[in-house]
């Protein structure tokens, strides 16, 4: 989602004349769009910020502006103290107040420090511009915030309260990308699978359409031919969502369902609101509605009283389920969260052992589901080129890396691979 919100922000500071640059040399703006969900995501801005304050002081002695920007969750969740630790930064905004951005910037003295962290009334979605997209691919954010209050999460604080996207604008938007060239959507929200938008039929009549009724909304959009959805909840699940993995034929058959944790004592106390039985009967479900789904997940390990026992629970589910691929992360105590109070944190030593054992067994079945392709087709979008002469890379149905060499140019084009050969990070196969 900060990727997405990047390219907003970039695409709102056009009119004011600002284009992206990775080359500071030639920069009068720097921002940081920064993430709060684990302490090392947030530890990282701080190192940035110290590094652009060195240029910010080289400029300004050879007499040129340059300012500094924190957006994101750190801003948030840090607002003040950022500003008033780091004399360098001159703005501070909110993942929800980006969109006052150019305003403020026009506005400015330049020594005036900004601090805009207050949830607004209105929407930023209000204030984007037409998107101009130049790949094949496209993030589109359709729903935001979280209601769930995981006990280990910073989201509902950072990224406030859950709110769906009127179903209209999301799908003008991606009638726009369907028109640069999009091929392929990815839905985006922190908690998806509870999107709730409202919709005006022809006639006039309010209702709210679910994922599942959006999906058949987008499905229908000629240019797009495949849709994807990330991140959702698995009681969330609806049996209209499950069903839509049979129905909608341009939803891809993959799906991002954390579980977090196979033990039913750690996820209550991280109000997972699920057991492993249910997250088991659910998979079941799915996969009964579509038998080739590819099923990723997230894992904590170390969460405050996981004993070995409960981690060999979740080593037990993963061996049963069978992913195709997971992130793992250790347990990180996000201050504000309810899990920071609680004690029984374990051990640095036992965490890192859980993770690389976790780690081993999540990469043990990514390796099986991949070289269960070989000799297989595969349908594979092709987004760009790849390093090598005549090479292209795109994503299979269940979003793994293939790369295919052809003599024309492919790109934005659909082909079925026959898969021959599989390296660490990518599928490689021949277009039939
Ligand atoms: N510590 C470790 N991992 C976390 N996640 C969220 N909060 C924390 C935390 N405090 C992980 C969860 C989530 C993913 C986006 O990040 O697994 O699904
Ligand atoms: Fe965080 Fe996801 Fe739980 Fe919401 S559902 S609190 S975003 S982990």
């Amino acid at each position: 989602m900060n990727f997405y919100d990047s390219e907003k922000i970039s695409d709102l500071l056009k009119p004011l004349g600002y284009k992206p640059s990775e080359n500071l040399e030639i920069c009068d703006l720097a921002i940081l769009n920064t993430c709060h969900i684990r302490e090392k995501a947030s530890e990282k801005m701080y190192s940035d910020i110290g590094r652009l304050a060195k240029y910010k002081n080289l400029k300004q002695k050879s007499g040129n502006n340059f300012k500094i920007a924190i957006c994101g969750c750190v801003a948030q969740a840090e607002g003040k103290r950022i500003l008033e630790k780091n004399k360098n930064v001159d703005m501070v905004f909110g993942p929800q107040n980006y969109h006052t951005l150019p305003q403020k910037l026009m506005e400015t003295s330049s020594n005036k420090k900004i601090l805009d962290i207050e949830f607004p009334k209105e929407s930023k979605f209000d204030f984007f511009q037409k998107p101009c997209n130049k790949g094949v691919t496209a993030f589109v954010s359709i729903q935001e915030g979280c209601d769930k209050f995981c006990t280990f999460c910073v989201v509902p604080y950072t990224r406030g309260a859950e709110f769906s996207r009127p179903a209209k604008d999301i799908i003008i938007e991606i009638e726009h990308l369907a028109k640069l060239g999009v091929k392929e959507v990815t839905l985006l929200g922190q908690n998806v699978n509870a999107y709730k938008g409202v919709y005006f039929s022809l006639d006039g009549e309010k209702k709210t359409l679910d994922l599942a009724n959006l999906f058949h909304e987008i499905n229908q959009i000629s240019g797009i031919k495949r849709i994807r959805y990330i991140t959702s909840h698995p009681a969330d699940m609806t049996e209209n969502l499950i069903d839509a993995h049979y129905r909608i034929n341009k939803l891809m058959p993959y799906l991002h369902l954390p579980i977090q944790s196979g033990s039913n004592k750690i996820l209550s106390k991280m109000n997972r609101k699920y057991t492993k039985e249910d997250y088991i009967s659910l998979v079941n479900k799915l996969r009964k509605s579509r038998k080739d789904l590819a099923l990723t997940s997230d894992f904590i390990v170390g969460f405050p009283g996981e004993t070995s026992q409960d981690f060999e629970e979740t080593m037990d589910v993963i061996k049963k389920v069978k992913f195709a691929g997971s992130y793992s992360f250790k347990y990180s105590p996000r201050p504000g969260t309810p899990a920071y109070e609680l004690e029984n944190v374990i051990n640095e030593d036992e965490s890192d052992k859980r993770l690389r054992i976790i780690q081993k067994e999540l990469l043990l079945q990514q390796n099986d589901f991949n070289n269960s392709f070989i000799g297989k087709d595969l349908s594979v979008l092709i987004e760009k080129k790849g390093k090598k002469n005549n090479q292209y890379v795109g994503r299979s149905q269940y979003l793994q890396p293939v790369h295919v060499f052809s003599k024309k140019e492919i790109i934005g084009k659909i082909f079925n691979i026959n898969i021959k050969d599989i390296t660490a990070h990518s599928l490689h196969g021949e277009i039939i």
